[in-house]
């Protein structure tokens, strides 16, 4: 690396790198954040400023920044290859993953389909799903059912099924049409019910979709527990519950995204497991690598991977697969991360934390902008609003998420809001005394911006 200083990095920053959900004329007008080294739950900039990484570096970070056996075991692999397609071929990793995951799952599942990331895996899922009902005799079942306030990836068909009006509504000439359906948001219930008192009609409006086009519609994809890039909704498992009963009346898949969700962030090893019920499909990227590399993989059962299992001339094969599908140095790291949450009983070890990050998150309650304060597993969210009373939300103008971030920099840590949605996502390395801490510096980092 150039021996250079953090301004001539800055400068180069600003000048050639063009950031994601960044508008970069903001970008350009503060000093770039530059990582450049992590241990733990820790970040430390160019400029030697240490910060708590509360958002795990995107969603993705489980098990902390540079953990020696998760770093090992990368340096082990790259030492026999870095590298190989998986197109008629395979090595180790992949195979050993896909039976540590198998044999974790629900018995239902007996396939792992890889690629790439979160997206991929979704892109997966949905030609999957039609795929198998054209091979079963039903190619009109080609729509989805989706989510308002659902975020699934940015790639075109995972857009698609996107219900975020400001990151989607842009591309929708380039859209596939799907059926969208009220999102569980109780704070904001779109049936105008009381939390307490609901008796899930929210759910109406997927029936309703059904009732009528049912022979249409190949599945509906949801990401469970919680609607996470949408605002962190965070909603009952019994929505899902009934959900997969909807289903199953009406002959359609069940699409799980635990893109996000996945490996313990709901203080489950997978969030469907809160609810006794089994999804048609599974996405999993993000946590798999406990955040090391892009990896991500779409699990199906026998029913599914059946309906493709043909001779070649009868072209039922599943044609998709990128470059880097199932990358070894990135299987290898998933493998370890399971063998760490396995050995280190890693699950078990996060429910006090959990507790802890649940009553931290009380505190809020007294800040008078805060509207609505959400908790499941390693995640918390606190809903900012101009208003209590009328519930009404700052304006995306205000730029409030771009203010608390420069402030939680300022104290020691990173927590990016989603638009009016503060929220916690650390590694799940995190003391109960450093969730005090991040904690801490989102409340003052919102009075600095509020009060
Ligand atoms: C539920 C869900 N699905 C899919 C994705 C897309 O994953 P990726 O960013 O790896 O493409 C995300 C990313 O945040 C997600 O939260």
């Amino acid at each position: 690396m150039l021996d250079l200083s953090y301004r001539e990095w800055a400068e180069k920053d600003i000048k050639y790198v063009w950031h994601p959900f960044t508008q970069m004329k903001d970008y350009g007008q503060d000093d770039p954040l530059i990582i450049d080294k992590g241990k733990g739950i820790y970040v430390w900039d160019l400029k030697g400023n240490k910060y708590i990484d509360g958002i795990s570096s995107w969603w993705v970070n489980t098990l902390g920044h540079s953990n020696e056996r998760l770093n090992d075991a990368i340096k082990r692999q790259l030492d026999k290859i870095e590298h190989v397609l998986l197109a008629g071929c395979s090595h180790v990793p992949a195979i050993e993953l896909a039976e540590r995951l198998i044999k974790i799952m629900n018995t239902s599942f007996t396939r792992v389909f890889y690629s790439d990331n979160g997206s991929t895996a979704v892109e997966v899922a949905l030609k999957m799903a039609y795929q198998y009902w054209v091979h079963k005799g039903y190619p009109e079942k080609n729509k989805f059912i989706a989510l308002k306030n659902s975020y699934h990836g940015d790639t075109l068909g995972a857009v698609s099924v996107g219900g975020v009006d400001l990151y989607h509504k842009i591309y929708k000439p380039l859209l596939f049409d799907i059926f969208q359906a009220d999102s569980p948001y109780c704070y904001r219930c779109p049936c105008e019910k009381q939390k307490e008192s609901c008796n899930f009609e929210c759910l109406n409006s997927v029936e309703k979709i059904l009732e009528e086009n049912a022979n249409k519609v190949a599945g509906i994809i949801i990401e469970p527990l919680v609607q996470g890039a949408g605002g962190m909704i965070i909603y009952d498992k019994e929505y899902i519950i009934r959900l997969k009963k909807i289903c199953e009346k009406y002959n359609i898949l069940l699409i799980d995204d635990e893109v996000a969700m996945g490996f313990g962030r709901t203080g489950e090893m997978f969030a469907y497991e809160h609810t006794g019920i089994t999804p048609d499909i599974i996405c999993l990227a993000k946590g798999i690598t406990a955040g090391y590399l892009p990896l991500a993989v779409t699990v199906v059962g026998e029913e599914i991977y059946q309906a493709f299992y043909d001779d070649y001339e009868t072209l039922k094969t599943f044609f998709h697969g990128h470059s880097f599908t199932g990358n070894p140095l990135a299987a290898s790291v998933a493998v370890e991360n399971f063998k760490i949450l396995e050995e280190e009983n890693v699950i078990e070890s996060i429910q006090p934390k959990i507790k802890k990050l649940k009553s931290e998150l009380q505190k809020f309650e007294e800040l008078k902008n805060v509207g609505d304060i959400r908790h499941v597993g390693m995640i918390g969210a606190i809903e900012l609003v101009k208003d209590k009373q009328t519930k009404e939300g700052f304006s995306f103008e205000k730029k409030l998420s771009l203010q608390i971030h420069k402030e939680g920099l300022k104290r020691g840590a990173i927590i990016r809001p989603l638009g009016n949605v503060l929220y916690f996502m650390p590694p799940y390395v995190i003391t109960e005394e450093e969730i005090t801490k991040l904690t801490d510096i989102a409340y003052d980092s919102i009075k600095a911006v509020l009060e």
